[in-house]
């Protein structure tokens, strides 16, 4: 048996790829079973279904409720979605939705805290380590308890966008397909107790 994952996106969707090609790889416990975005032209919907994966555009998160159901989702990754869940969604979904945030928590997160403004701010700090986080979703922006972090350097000359970068390469795409994994087979131990 495996774990049935929904990847909730926005965006380019390279965590999510980074998770399709780790399945049955890195990721033994966990499968994707239904990709979901609030953007109808994020380029993550076409990832999905190059790989045979249910791609949806939902308007609200109800619809989202509705496809979680209906494919018996264990667990929901938040891989770059730009949309804040409410409460009422986090609390129904208590320690099984994850998110991704791209750098060491507490430093650099919460709400306004996406994208390049998080790199933007670790360059105006001076920060020389910096990294990415993955951590369970409840109602408080970045606030849920982290599973696992990794962390990167920052070089002397970094831009945002380069600095984006070697944390997607270097941490990103490595730490989401290992928490997940860690978390889908948890799951499944306590399906089977
Ligand atoms: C990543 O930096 C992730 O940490 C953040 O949003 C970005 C999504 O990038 N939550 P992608 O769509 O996976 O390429």
């Amino acid at each position: 048996m495996l774990a049935k994952i929904a990847v909730l996106v926005s965006g380019g969707g390279t965590n999510l790829q980074a998770l399709l090609d780790a399945q049955g790889k890195k990721l033994k416990h966990g499968e994707i079973k239904a990709v979901i975005s609030n953007h109808e032209n994020a380029y993550a919907l076409r990832r999905a279904e190059k790989y045979g994966v249910p791609a949806y555009t939902i308007k609200n998160e109800n619809e989202i409720i509705q496809i979680i159901e209906e494919n018996k989702i264990d667990l929901i990754i938040l891989a770059g979605f730009l949309s804040i869940l409410s409460k009422d969604f986090t609390k129904r979904y208590t320690n099984r939705i994850l998110n991704i945030h791209p750098s060491l928590i507490p430093s650099f997160c919460g709400k306004g805290y996406y994208g390049l403004k998080v790199h933007e701010a670790a360059l105006a700090y001076g920060v020389k380590i910096t990294g990415a986080t993955v951590h369970f979703v409840n109602e408080i922006p970045d606030g849920g308890k982290i599973i696992d972090q990794k962390a990167v350097r920052v070089h002397k000359g970094d831009t945002p966008e380069k600095l984006q970068r070697r944390v997607m390469e270097k941490a990103e795409w490595i730490l989401l397909p290992r928490a997940t994994e860690a978390v889908c087979k948890n799951i499944l131990k306590e399906k089977t107790k």
